[in-house]
């Protein structure tokens, strides 16, 4: 298995791993003709010519005052989606996806990671328990199902 950004002929491997997911189609752009460029940047995992999962995000986000982080002043790391094949999961990819998009934000400068665990589904408590096995924490009283984050150099040990 190896990583690399997407290209367009993985396009519609990527829109049938969010589909099977069942992610809004309103929330990608992966279907779309290979020659309109989706609004985020974009990584796959390979098995060969398979993709076998892929995450999106940016390294340009304004955190919600909700869940600012002082000490980490914009513009900050956001994942979109992240999304392994049903018959592939629990075997290291989805921690190797979200490594390799932490390694990304390091290099362009990010200092902090956030996302919002899909909350659509049943299936909550399972991909939350996935980020908190990853090094996430909540970032919000709360709800500890809400937004999640970490510091950049505190994930990235945890991710190794
Ligand atoms: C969440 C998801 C990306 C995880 O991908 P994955 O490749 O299966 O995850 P990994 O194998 O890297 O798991 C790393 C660790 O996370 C934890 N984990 C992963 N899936 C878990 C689950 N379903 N329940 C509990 N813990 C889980 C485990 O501690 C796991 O380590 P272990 O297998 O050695 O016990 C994948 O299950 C998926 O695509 N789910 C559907 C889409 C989704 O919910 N995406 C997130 C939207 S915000």
């Amino acid at each position: 298995m190896f990583i690399r950004p997407s290209e367009p002929r993985d396009y519609q491997q990527m829109a049938d791993i969010l589909d099977a997911i069942g992610h809004d189609q309103e929330a990608w752009d992966y279907r779309f003709d290979a020659d309109v460029k989706p609004s985020f940047p974009s990584w796959v995992a390979l098995d060969g010519q398979r993709v076998v999962g892929m995450i999106e995000g940016r390294f340009d986000g304004d955190y919600d005052e909700r869940f600012e982080q002082r000490d980490h002043p914009s513009p900050q790391a956001w994942i979109y989606l992240i999304g392994v094949r049903s018959g592939v999961r629990r075997q290291g990819i989805g921690r190797a996806l979200l490594r390799f998009f932490t390694e990304q934000a390091v290099q362009a400068g990010c200092s902090f990671l956030a996302l919002l665990p899909d909350q659509s589904d049943d299936d909550v408590p399972d991909r939350v328990a996935f980020f908190r096995a990853c090094g996430l924490v909540p970032l919000l009283d709360d709800d500890p199902n809400d937004v999640h984050g970490a510091p950049l150099p505190e994930l990235l040990p945890k991710l190794t």
